[in-house]
Protein backbone atom coordinates (compact mmCIF):
# COMPACT_ATOMS: atom_id res chain seq x y z
CA UNK A 1 0.00 0.00 0.00
CA UNK A 2 1.07 2.89 -0.79
CA UNK A 3 1.36 5.90 1.97
CA UNK A 4 1.40 9.58 0.69
CA UNK A 5 0.57 12.89 3.21
CA UNK A 6 -1.20 15.55 2.04
CA UNK A 7 -1.84 19.38 2.98
CA UNK A 8 -5.71 19.44 1.87
CA UNK A 9 -8.21 16.49 0.67
CA UNK A 10 -7.51 15.40 -2.86
CA UNK A 11 -10.28 15.28 -5.39
CA UNK A 12 -11.91 12.71 -7.46
CA UNK A 13 -13.00 9.02 -6.01
CA UNK A 14 -11.96 7.86 -2.69
CA UNK A 15 -13.35 6.80 0.68
CA UNK A 16 -13.24 9.45 3.27
CA UNK A 17 -12.19 8.08 6.50
CA UNK A 18 -12.78 10.53 9.47
CA UNK A 19 -11.54 10.19 13.61
CA UNK A 20 -14.48 10.60 15.91
CA UNK A 21 -13.11 11.76 19.05
CA UNK A 22 -15.03 12.54 22.18
CA UNK A 23 -18.79 13.80 22.53
CA UNK A 24 -18.38 16.47 20.17
CA UNK A 25 -16.69 14.35 17.35
CA UNK A 26 -13.79 16.72 16.09
CA UNK A 27 -13.37 15.64 12.86
CA UNK A 28 -16.43 14.77 11.76
CA UNK A 29 -17.09 18.85 12.03
CA UNK A 30 -14.95 19.08 8.39
CA UNK A 31 -18.29 17.55 6.98
CA UNK A 32 -19.78 20.67 6.96
CA UNK A 33 -23.34 20.65 5.82
CA UNK A 34 -23.71 16.92 5.57
CA UNK A 35 -23.08 16.71 9.30
CA UNK A 36 -27.05 16.17 10.32
CA UNK A 37 -27.79 13.07 8.03
CA UNK A 38 -24.61 11.20 9.13
CA UNK A 39 -25.84 12.16 12.89
CA UNK A 40 -28.73 10.29 12.69
CA UNK A 41 -26.82 7.33 10.34
CA UNK A 42 -24.33 7.07 13.33
CA UNK A 43 -27.10 6.90 15.71
CA UNK A 44 -28.96 4.00 13.93
CA UNK A 45 -25.68 1.98 13.96
CA UNK A 46 -25.20 3.06 18.07
CA UNK A 47 -21.99 4.45 16.93
CA UNK A 48 -20.40 5.79 20.13
CA UNK A 49 -16.88 6.70 19.06
CA UNK A 50 -15.36 4.11 21.19
CA UNK A 51 -11.97 3.60 20.26
CA UNK A 52 -11.11 1.10 17.73
CA UNK A 53 -15.33 1.17 16.52
CA UNK A 54 -16.42 1.91 13.42
CA UNK A 55 -19.35 2.60 11.04
CA UNK A 56 -19.91 2.92 7.17
CA UNK A 57 -22.27 5.13 5.40
CA UNK A 58 -22.24 6.70 2.09
CA UNK A 59 -22.81 10.19 1.27
CA UNK A 60 -23.14 12.54 -1.71
CA UNK A 61 -19.96 13.57 -3.51
CA UNK A 62 -19.22 14.80 -7.43
CA UNK A 63 -18.82 11.09 -8.72
CA UNK A 64 -22.80 9.90 -7.41
CA UNK A 65 -21.61 8.41 -4.12
CA UNK A 66 -18.83 8.07 -1.73
CA UNK A 67 -18.07 5.56 1.46
CA UNK A 68 -17.52 7.22 4.54
CA UNK A 69 -15.62 4.98 7.26
CA UNK A 70 -16.04 6.84 10.76
CA UNK A 71 -13.51 5.46 13.43
CA UNK A 72 -14.08 5.74 17.08
CA UNK A 73 -11.01 7.09 18.91
CA UNK A 74 -12.24 6.92 22.52
CA UNK A 75 -12.37 10.55 24.39
CA UNK A 76 -9.23 12.23 22.64
CA UNK A 77 -6.76 11.05 20.33
CA UNK A 78 -5.07 8.41 22.37
CA UNK A 79 -1.97 9.36 21.11
CA UNK A 80 0.67 7.21 19.17
CA UNK A 81 -0.99 3.73 20.54
CA UNK A 82 -4.35 5.24 19.42
CA UNK A 83 -2.98 6.56 16.42
CA UNK A 84 -1.56 2.88 15.46
CA UNK A 85 -5.64 1.77 16.44
CA UNK A 86 -6.87 4.33 13.51
CA UNK A 87 -4.45 3.23 11.36
CA UNK A 88 -4.78 -0.55 11.59
CA UNK A 89 -9.07 -0.15 11.84
CA UNK A 90 -8.92 1.85 8.80
CA UNK A 91 -7.35 -0.70 6.64
CA UNK A 92 -8.72 -3.79 8.17
CA UNK A 93 -11.91 -1.97 7.14
CA UNK A 94 -10.83 -1.34 3.62
CA UNK A 95 -8.53 -3.44 2.50
CA UNK A 96 -10.57 -5.97 0.52
CA UNK A 97 -13.65 -3.56 0.42
CA UNK A 98 -13.51 -2.74 -3.57
CA UNK A 99 -12.18 0.87 -2.41
CA UNK A 100 -8.66 1.69 -3.93
CA UNK A 101 -7.79 4.79 -2.37
CA UNK A 102 -8.52 5.97 1.19
CA UNK A 103 -8.19 10.01 2.25
CA UNK A 104 -8.03 9.69 6.47
CA UNK A 105 -8.44 13.21 7.36
CA UNK A 106 -6.64 13.82 10.67
CA UNK A 107 -7.43 17.67 11.04
CA UNK A 108 -8.64 18.76 14.47
CA UNK A 109 -7.04 15.73 16.49
CA UNK A 110 -3.80 17.45 17.13
CA UNK A 111 -1.57 14.05 17.01
CA UNK A 112 2.28 14.67 17.24
CA UNK A 113 4.69 13.90 13.77
CA UNK A 114 5.54 10.69 15.28
CA UNK A 115 2.02 9.57 16.24
CA UNK A 116 1.04 10.45 12.74
CA UNK A 117 3.54 8.50 11.54
CA UNK A 118 2.98 5.44 13.41
CA UNK A 119 -0.64 5.63 12.41
CA UNK A 120 0.91 5.70 8.54
CA UNK A 121 2.90 2.01 9.76
CA UNK A 122 -0.04 0.44 11.19
CA UNK A 123 -2.29 0.80 8.43
CA UNK A 124 0.85 -0.58 6.52
CA UNK A 125 1.07 -3.35 9.16
CA UNK A 126 -2.83 -4.21 8.78
CA UNK A 127 -2.21 -4.56 5.30
CA UNK A 128 0.30 -7.20 4.74
CA UNK A 129 -0.86 -10.28 3.31
CA UNK A 130 0.07 -13.44 1.59
CA UNK A 131 -1.06 -14.73 -1.34
CA UNK A 132 1.60 -16.90 -3.18
CA UNK A 133 -0.40 -19.65 -2.84
CA UNK A 134 -3.60 -19.17 -3.26
CA UNK A 135 -4.21 -19.31 -7.02
CA UNK A 136 -7.86 -19.26 -6.95
CA UNK A 137 -9.03 -16.65 -4.77
CA UNK A 138 -12.34 -14.77 -6.27
CA UNK A 139 -11.87 -11.56 -7.35
CA UNK A 140 -14.23 -10.11 -4.22
CA UNK A 141 -11.62 -11.62 -1.96
CA UNK A 142 -8.30 -10.26 -3.35
CA UNK A 143 -7.26 -6.51 -1.82
CA UNK A 144 -8.61 -3.77 -3.38
CA UNK A 145 -7.05 -0.72 -1.01
CA UNK A 146 -3.55 0.36 -2.92
CA UNK A 147 -3.32 4.23 -1.46
CA UNK A 148 -4.02 5.79 1.61
CA UNK A 149 -3.75 9.50 1.48
CA UNK A 150 -3.51 11.24 5.04
CA UNK A 151 -4.73 14.81 5.48
CA UNK A 152 -3.96 16.83 8.55
CA UNK A 153 -0.82 15.52 10.13
CA UNK A 154 2.06 17.64 11.20
CA UNK A 155 4.34 17.96 8.05
CA UNK A 156 7.47 16.07 9.21
CA UNK A 157 5.31 13.07 9.38
CA UNK A 158 6.21 12.10 5.99
CA UNK A 159 10.04 12.29 6.70
CA UNK A 160 9.41 10.32 9.98
CA UNK A 161 7.42 7.56 8.45
CA UNK A 162 9.77 7.42 5.43
CA UNK A 163 13.09 7.23 7.82
CA UNK A 164 11.81 5.75 11.05
CA UNK A 165 9.22 4.02 10.57
CA UNK A 166 8.95 2.18 6.76
CA UNK A 167 12.13 0.85 7.43
CA UNK A 168 10.07 -1.50 10.94
CA UNK A 169 7.11 -2.32 8.36
CA UNK A 170 9.93 -3.60 6.00
CA UNK A 171 11.48 -5.77 8.73
CA UNK A 172 8.24 -6.84 10.25
CA UNK A 173 6.66 -7.80 6.66
CA UNK A 174 10.23 -10.13 6.06
CA UNK A 175 9.89 -12.13 9.54
CA UNK A 176 5.92 -12.39 8.91
CA UNK A 177 7.10 -13.79 5.36
CA UNK A 178 9.52 -16.31 6.58
CA UNK A 179 7.34 -17.28 9.51
CA UNK A 180 4.46 -17.90 6.93
CA UNK A 181 6.19 -19.73 4.39
CA UNK A 182 5.91 -23.57 4.69
CA UNK A 183 8.91 -25.89 5.98
CA UNK A 184 9.34 -27.30 2.83
CA UNK A 185 10.08 -23.62 1.15
CA UNK A 186 12.01 -22.07 3.79
CA UNK A 187 14.70 -24.60 5.39
CA UNK A 188 18.28 -23.61 6.68
CA UNK A 189 19.15 -22.94 3.09
CA UNK A 190 16.71 -21.40 1.98
CA UNK A 191 16.03 -18.90 4.74
CA UNK A 192 19.73 -17.81 4.51
CA UNK A 193 19.18 -17.04 0.50
CA UNK A 194 15.94 -14.93 1.20
CA UNK A 195 17.61 -13.06 3.65
CA UNK A 196 20.99 -12.62 1.56
CA UNK A 197 17.90 -11.02 -1.19
CA UNK A 198 16.57 -8.78 1.19
CA UNK A 199 19.47 -7.71 3.00
CA UNK A 200 21.19 -6.67 -0.52
CA UNK A 201 22.05 -2.95 -0.32
CA UNK A 202 21.03 -2.30 3.16
CA UNK A 203 24.97 -2.51 4.30
CA UNK A 204 24.57 -5.03 6.50
CA UNK A 205 27.20 -7.62 6.71
CA UNK A 206 26.23 -11.16 6.01
CA UNK A 207 28.43 -14.62 6.73
CA UNK A 208 27.01 -17.93 6.53
CA UNK A 209 28.52 -20.90 8.44
CA UNK A 210 27.76 -24.31 7.02
CA UNK A 211 27.79 -27.78 8.97
CA UNK A 212 30.99 -28.49 8.30
CA UNK A 213 32.42 -24.86 9.43
CA UNK A 214 30.29 -25.79 12.95
CA UNK A 215 31.77 -29.24 13.14
CA UNK A 216 34.96 -27.52 13.39
CA UNK A 217 34.20 -25.40 16.34
CA UNK A 218 32.68 -28.20 17.89
CA UNK A 219 28.63 -27.19 18.02
CA UNK A 220 27.49 -30.80 19.17
CA UNK A 221 24.59 -29.32 20.19
CA UNK A 222 23.04 -27.64 17.22
CA UNK A 223 24.18 -30.39 15.46
CA UNK A 224 22.64 -33.14 17.09
CA UNK A 225 19.35 -31.47 16.50
CA UNK A 226 20.34 -31.40 12.91
CA UNK A 227 21.49 -34.98 12.47
CA UNK A 228 18.02 -36.75 12.02
CA UNK A 229 17.25 -34.30 8.79
CA UNK A 230 18.32 -34.10 5.23
CA UNK A 231 18.17 -30.22 5.48
CA UNK A 232 21.92 -29.24 6.34
CA UNK A 233 22.15 -26.59 9.27
CA UNK A 234 23.51 -23.32 8.84
CA UNK A 235 24.26 -20.27 11.02
CA UNK A 236 23.42 -17.18 9.99
CA UNK A 237 25.48 -14.24 11.19
CA UNK A 238 24.13 -10.33 10.50
CA UNK A 239 26.33 -7.03 11.48
CA UNK A 240 24.88 -3.97 11.81
CA UNK A 241 28.11 -1.47 12.52
CA UNK A 242 26.80 1.94 12.84
CA UNK A 243 27.57 2.69 16.06
CA UNK A 244 31.68 4.06 17.34
CA UNK A 245 34.09 1.91 15.68
CA UNK A 246 35.14 -0.54 18.50
CA UNK A 247 32.21 -0.47 20.67
CA UNK A 248 31.16 -3.62 21.56
CA UNK A 249 28.31 -4.95 19.69
CA UNK A 250 25.11 -5.57 21.27
CA UNK A 251 23.82 -9.73 20.17
CA UNK A 252 20.29 -10.77 19.48
CA UNK A 253 20.13 -14.75 19.14
CA UNK A 254 17.15 -16.53 17.21
CA UNK A 255 15.97 -19.87 17.54
CA UNK A 256 15.43 -21.04 13.37
CA UNK A 257 13.70 -24.49 13.75
CA UNK A 258 12.36 -24.30 10.42
CA UNK A 259 10.64 -27.65 10.98
CA UNK A 260 10.04 -28.66 14.57
CA UNK A 261 8.69 -32.71 14.81
CA UNK A 262 10.17 -33.19 18.25
CA UNK A 263 12.47 -35.83 16.58
CA UNK A 264 12.30 -38.81 17.93
CA UNK A 265 10.61 -37.88 20.80
CA UNK A 266 7.77 -37.34 18.56
CA UNK A 267 5.25 -34.58 18.43
CA UNK A 268 1.54 -35.82 18.23
CA UNK A 269 0.08 -35.54 14.88
CA UNK A 270 -2.76 -32.43 16.02
CA UNK A 271 -1.41 -29.22 14.98
CA UNK A 272 2.16 -30.33 14.24
CA UNK A 273 1.61 -28.19 10.82
CA UNK A 274 2.49 -24.89 13.54
CA UNK A 275 6.04 -26.31 13.97
CA UNK A 276 6.75 -24.69 10.50
CA UNK A 277 6.46 -21.34 12.65
CA UNK A 278 9.66 -22.72 15.10
CA UNK A 279 11.78 -20.28 13.53
CA UNK A 280 9.75 -16.87 14.69
CA UNK A 281 12.83 -16.24 16.87
CA UNK A 282 15.48 -16.42 13.89
CA UNK A 283 12.74 -14.88 11.53
CA UNK A 284 12.65 -11.98 14.07
CA UNK A 285 16.20 -11.18 14.19
CA UNK A 286 16.36 -11.07 10.66
CA UNK A 287 13.50 -8.55 9.93
CA UNK A 288 15.17 -6.34 13.30
CA UNK A 289 18.50 -6.23 11.56
CA UNK A 290 16.37 -4.82 7.85
CA UNK A 291 14.96 -2.57 10.39
CA UNK A 292 17.68 -1.58 12.10
CA UNK A 293 20.25 -1.20 8.92
CA UNK A 294 16.99 0.51 6.93
CA UNK A 295 16.68 3.15 9.72
CA UNK A 296 20.69 3.56 9.96
CA UNK A 297 20.71 2.58 13.65
CA UNK A 298 23.31 4.58 15.20
CA UNK A 299 24.76 1.41 17.27
CA UNK A 300 27.08 -2.19 16.75
CA UNK A 301 24.79 -4.70 16.56
CA UNK A 302 25.21 -8.61 15.67
CA UNK A 303 22.34 -11.08 14.74
CA UNK A 304 22.48 -14.69 15.14
CA UNK A 305 20.31 -17.32 13.60
CA UNK A 306 20.69 -20.48 14.27
CA UNK A 307 19.21 -22.61 11.77
CA UNK A 308 18.38 -26.56 11.76
CA UNK A 309 15.44 -28.70 10.66
CA UNK A 310 14.36 -31.28 13.75
CA UNK A 311 13.50 -34.69 12.09
CA UNK A 312 13.48 -38.27 13.09
CA UNK A 313 15.21 -40.54 10.72
CA UNK A 314 17.98 -43.36 10.85
CA UNK A 315 20.04 -40.78 11.91
CA UNK A 316 18.31 -38.90 14.12
CA UNK A 317 19.84 -38.15 17.98
CA UNK A 318 18.04 -40.92 20.67
CA UNK A 319 16.94 -39.91 23.83
CA UNK A 320 19.82 -39.85 26.38
CA UNK A 321 22.42 -39.10 23.89
CA UNK A 322 25.25 -36.36 25.28
CA UNK A 323 26.30 -34.26 23.26
CA UNK A 324 28.95 -31.78 23.84
CA UNK A 325 28.44 -28.60 22.98
CA UNK A 326 30.94 -25.81 22.19
CA UNK A 327 31.32 -24.39 25.26
CA UNK A 328 32.89 -27.38 26.13
CA UNK A 329 29.70 -28.61 28.42
CA UNK A 330 28.27 -31.84 27.87
CA UNK A 331 24.18 -32.16 27.76
CA UNK A 332 22.17 -35.68 28.08
CA UNK A 333 19.59 -35.06 25.80
CA UNK A 334 16.96 -37.04 27.67
CA UNK A 335 13.92 -35.01 25.38
CA UNK A 336 14.52 -34.27 21.49
CA UNK A 337 12.08 -32.16 21.44
CA UNK A 338 13.31 -29.76 23.85
CA UNK A 339 15.33 -28.65 20.82
CA UNK A 340 15.86 -25.09 20.77
CA UNK A 341 17.60 -24.67 23.70
CA UNK A 342 20.09 -26.74 22.39
CA UNK A 343 20.43 -24.94 19.07
CA UNK A 344 20.59 -21.23 21.11
CA UNK A 345 23.43 -22.65 23.48
CA UNK A 346 26.03 -23.35 20.74
CA UNK A 347 24.69 -20.07 19.15
CA UNK A 348 25.13 -18.18 22.33
CA UNK A 349 28.61 -19.79 22.68
CA UNK A 350 29.84 -18.57 18.88
CA UNK A 351 28.44 -15.30 19.62
CA UNK A 352 30.49 -14.74 22.65
CA UNK A 353 33.73 -16.00 21.53
CA UNK A 354 33.60 -14.21 18.65
CA UNK A 355 32.15 -10.60 19.14
CA UNK A 356 32.42 -10.28 22.73
CA UNK A 357 29.34 -8.31 22.95
CA UNK A 358 27.91 -6.24 26.25
CA UNK A 359 24.89 -7.84 26.13
CA UNK A 360 22.94 -10.69 24.60
CA UNK A 361 19.16 -11.28 23.80
CA UNK A 362 17.88 -14.40 22.54
CA UNK A 363 14.23 -14.73 20.83
CA UNK A 364 12.98 -17.98 20.69
CA UNK A 365 9.42 -19.99 20.80
CA UNK A 366 10.89 -21.87 22.99
CA UNK A 367 8.10 -24.02 25.35
CA UNK A 368 4.11 -24.72 25.18
CA UNK A 369 4.72 -24.01 28.97
CA UNK A 370 4.68 -20.16 28.22
CA UNK A 371 1.44 -20.03 26.31
CA UNK A 372 -0.01 -21.88 29.64
CA UNK A 373 1.54 -19.20 31.91
CA UNK A 374 0.98 -15.95 29.62
CA UNK A 375 -1.44 -16.97 26.68
CA UNK A 376 -1.80 -14.69 23.60
CA UNK A 377 -1.07 -11.81 25.36
CA UNK A 378 2.59 -11.26 26.69
CA UNK A 379 5.98 -12.81 25.61
CA UNK A 380 7.60 -14.17 28.66
CA UNK A 381 10.76 -12.75 30.14
CA UNK A 382 13.79 -14.19 31.43
CA UNK A 383 17.02 -12.44 33.36
CA UNK A 384 18.74 -12.19 36.16
CA UNK A 385 19.67 -8.74 34.62
CA UNK A 386 16.71 -5.98 36.62
CA UNK A 387 17.86 -3.07 34.83
CA UNK A 388 18.23 -4.66 31.08
CA UNK A 389 14.55 -6.23 32.44
CA UNK A 390 13.19 -2.87 33.17
CA UNK A 391 14.29 -1.42 30.11
CA UNK A 392 12.89 -4.40 27.86
CA UNK A 393 9.55 -4.05 29.14
CA UNK A 394 9.67 -0.48 28.42
CA UNK A 395 10.15 -1.15 25.13
CA UNK A 396 8.01 -3.78 25.02
CA UNK A 397 4.82 -1.42 26.41
CA UNK A 398 5.95 1.47 24.31
CA UNK A 399 6.38 -0.69 21.02
CA UNK A 400 3.50 -3.22 21.41
CA UNK A 401 5.06 -6.62 22.08
CA UNK A 402 4.59 -6.88 24.86
CA UNK A 403 6.57 -9.04 27.37
CA UNK A 404 5.72 -10.28 31.09
CA UNK A 405 8.95 -11.16 33.17
CA UNK A 406 8.85 -14.46 34.61
CA UNK A 407 11.67 -15.43 37.73
CA UNK A 408 14.77 -17.63 37.29
CA UNK A 409 16.25 -19.14 40.66
CA UNK A 410 19.72 -21.62 41.70
CA UNK A 411 16.56 -23.83 42.85
CA UNK A 412 15.53 -24.10 39.32
CA UNK A 413 18.64 -24.64 37.77
CA UNK A 414 19.42 -27.67 40.36
CA UNK A 415 16.44 -29.28 38.66
CA UNK A 416 18.82 -29.63 35.11
CA UNK A 417 21.42 -31.41 36.38
CA UNK A 418 21.99 -34.77 35.17
CA UNK A 419 23.61 -38.24 36.45
CA UNK A 420 25.87 -38.85 33.44
CA UNK A 421 26.62 -35.30 31.79
CA UNK A 422 26.73 -31.46 32.93
CA UNK A 423 23.30 -30.79 32.33
CA UNK A 424 20.13 -32.60 30.86
CA UNK A 425 18.09 -30.82 28.73
CA UNK A 426 14.85 -30.87 30.35
CA UNK A 427 13.38 -30.60 33.62
CA UNK A 428 10.17 -31.55 35.42
CA UNK A 429 7.21 -30.21 33.16
CA UNK A 430 6.37 -27.71 36.00
CA UNK A 431 7.79 -24.71 35.24
CA UNK A 432 9.08 -25.93 32.07
CA UNK A 433 9.83 -22.32 30.67
CA UNK A 434 12.35 -21.63 33.87
CA UNK A 435 14.10 -24.01 33.45
CA UNK A 436 14.23 -24.04 29.57
CA UNK A 437 15.76 -20.19 30.34
CA UNK A 438 18.10 -21.72 33.00
CA UNK A 439 19.39 -24.44 30.77
CA UNK A 440 20.36 -21.68 28.54
CA UNK A 441 21.50 -19.25 31.21
CA UNK A 442 24.20 -21.75 31.46
CA UNK A 443 26.06 -20.90 28.70
CA UNK A 444 26.23 -16.88 28.90
CA UNK A 445 29.63 -16.22 29.93
CA UNK A 446 31.39 -14.06 32.41
CA UNK A 447 28.32 -12.45 33.94
CA UNK A 448 27.52 -10.83 30.12
CA UNK A 449 23.94 -9.13 31.09
CA UNK A 450 21.57 -11.38 28.69
CA UNK A 451 17.77 -11.91 28.51
CA UNK A 452 15.65 -14.59 27.28
CA UNK A 453 12.35 -14.06 25.28
CA UNK A 454 10.03 -17.15 25.12
CA UNK A 455 7.71 -16.25 21.95
CA UNK A 456 6.05 -19.06 21.73
CA UNK A 457 2.55 -17.61 21.96
CA UNK A 458 3.23 -14.15 20.15
CA UNK A 459 4.91 -15.19 16.65
CA UNK A 460 1.64 -16.33 15.27
CA UNK A 461 -2.13 -15.38 16.06
CA UNK A 462 -5.47 -17.37 15.25
CA UNK A 463 -7.33 -14.24 15.26
CA UNK A 464 -6.61 -10.79 13.92
CA UNK A 465 -5.71 -7.33 15.69
CA UNK A 466 -5.35 -3.78 14.86
CA UNK A 467 -1.70 -4.16 13.05
CA UNK A 468 -2.21 -7.79 11.91
CA UNK A 469 -4.14 -10.26 10.25
CA UNK A 470 -4.52 -13.87 11.37
CA UNK A 471 -1.37 -15.71 11.06
CA UNK A 472 2.56 -14.12 11.48
CA UNK A 473 2.49 -11.37 13.78
CA UNK A 474 6.12 -10.42 13.23
CA UNK A 475 6.42 -10.38 17.14
CA UNK A 476 9.99 -9.18 18.19
CA UNK A 477 11.23 -7.09 15.56
CA UNK A 478 9.28 -3.76 17.05
CA UNK A 479 10.58 -5.05 20.19
CA UNK A 480 13.63 -4.95 19.28
CA UNK A 481 13.93 -1.35 17.19
CA UNK A 482 12.59 0.04 20.21
CA UNK A 483 15.17 -1.19 22.54
CA UNK A 484 18.01 -0.17 20.17
CA UNK A 485 16.82 2.96 20.01
CA UNK A 486 15.91 4.09 23.68
CA UNK A 487 18.84 2.18 25.20
CA UNK A 488 21.78 1.10 23.19
CA UNK A 489 21.96 4.27 20.59
CA UNK A 490 24.31 6.91 20.96
CA UNK A 491 22.76 10.12 20.32
N1 LIG B 1 8.89 -25.48 19.52
C1 LIG B 1 8.45 -26.08 20.72
C2 LIG B 1 7.69 -25.11 21.63
C3 LIG B 1 6.34 -24.64 21.12
C4 LIG B 1 5.19 -25.29 21.50
C5 LIG B 1 6.24 -23.51 20.35
C6 LIG B 1 3.96 -24.84 21.08
C7 LIG B 1 5.01 -23.04 19.93
C8 LIG B 1 3.86 -23.72 20.31
C9 LIG B 1 9.64 -26.60 21.50
O1 LIG B 1 10.71 -27.03 20.75
C10 LIG B 1 9.18 -27.78 22.28
O2 LIG B 1 8.82 -28.74 21.67
N2 LIG B 1 9.19 -27.67 23.60
C11 LIG B 1 8.75 -28.72 24.43
C12 LIG B 1 9.74 -28.85 25.56
C13 LIG B 1 9.53 -30.05 26.42
C14 LIG B 1 9.86 -31.31 25.65
C15 LIG B 1 10.40 -29.95 27.63
C16 LIG B 1 7.37 -28.35 24.97
O3 LIG B 1 7.15 -27.17 25.25
O4 LIG B 1 6.52 -29.23 25.02
MN1 LIG C 1 10.54 -29.04 20.17
ZN1 LIG D 1 10.90 -26.21 18.92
Amino acid sequence: MKIRFADSRPTGDFALVLPAAGKNRIALDSLGGDRGAVDAALKRQRFEGESGSTAELFIPAESGVRRLIVVGTGDGNGGADGAEKLGGTLTGKLLTSGETHAVLDLTGLNYDADSAARLALAAALRGWRYDRYRTKLKDKQKPTLKELTIVGAPKEAADLWAKRWQPVYDGVSFTRELVTEPANIIYPETFVERAQAAMKGTGLEVEVLDGAAMKKLGMGALLGVAQGSVREPRLLVLRWNGGKQGDAPVAFVGKGVTFDTGGISIKPAAGMEAMKWDMGGAGAVAGAMIALAKRKAKANIVGICGLVENMPDGNAQRPGDVVTTMSGQTVEVINTDAEGRLVLADAITYVQRNFKPKMIIDLATLTGAILISLGHEYGGLFTTDDDLANKLLEAGQSSGDKLWRQPMADSFDKLIDSQIADMKNVGPREGGSITAAQFILRFVEDGTPWAHLDIAGMAWSDKPSSTYDKGATGFGVRIIDRFVEASVETR
